[in-house]
């Protein structure tokens, strides 16, 4: 059955990327790309990408143009972007109006979704998340793109090491409970 599984890398205190969409401060970081929580060793269990507009176009922009991914994606935007690829679908509206089309273009692999937060935040509450894994990078940025825009309750599953980077991964249990009355 087909995850969804959002992977990144976040900065220890949450943010995805700074308030000028730059990501220096992860790209600066040693790491080893065979390593524990590589992308290399997760690219063979996706059969479909999806991502927002902006990450999207920071993606197209720091490849020259091209898109550099062979699986079906979709491209989250209100605007009428380029398709950057024999694949690239450009859409728009609640996750769970491409649900099928995503599954189905997934096969028998799983979803990546590469982000970013408030993207995420919703394909969760279309109950569209599965797993999260994700990169904490040895740094705080102090402000940003946040890391995801819903609150979960999630299940650690395995944690390692790469370089500077705690690698974790957590099945989603579901939306975080309200707080008990007088709590
Ligand atoms: N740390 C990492 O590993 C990592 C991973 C991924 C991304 N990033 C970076 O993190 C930042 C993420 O930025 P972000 O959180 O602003 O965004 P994002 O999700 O990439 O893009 C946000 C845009 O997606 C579109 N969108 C979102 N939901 C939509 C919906 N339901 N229907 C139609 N369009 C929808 C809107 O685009 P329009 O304005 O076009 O309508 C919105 O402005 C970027 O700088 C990215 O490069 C970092």
């Amino acid at each position: 059955m087909t995850a969804y599984v959002y992977n990144t890398a976040s900065s220890l205190d949450g943010f995805l990327a700074d308030e000028a969409d730059s990501l220096h401060w992860l790209l600066s970081q040693p790491i080893d790309e065979d390593g524990p929580g590589s992308i290399g060793a997760f690219m063979p269990s996706v059969g479909v990408l999806v991502l927002g507009s902006t990450t999207y176009e920071w993606v197209l922009d720091a490849e020259g143009g091209a898109w550099p991914y062979d699986v079906p994606t979709f491209v989250f935007t209100h605007r009428d972007l380029r398709a950057a690829g024999d694949d690239v679908r450009i859409v728009s509206g609640d996750p769970a109006d491409h649900r099928a089309a995503i599954e189905r273009a997934a096969g028998a692999k799983d979803v990546w979704l590469m982000g970013g937060g408030d993207l995420v935040g919703q394909f969760a509450r279309a109950g569209m998340l599965d797993r999260v894994t994700v990169a904490f990078a040895p740094v705080t940025l102090g402000a940003g793109r946040p890391f995801l825009g819903a609150a979960l309750d999630l299940d650690l599953v395995s944690l390692e090491r790469n370089h500077g980077f705690v690698m974790a991964t957590y099945d989603v249990v579901g939306p975080l409970a309200p707080p008990a009355a007088g709590a």
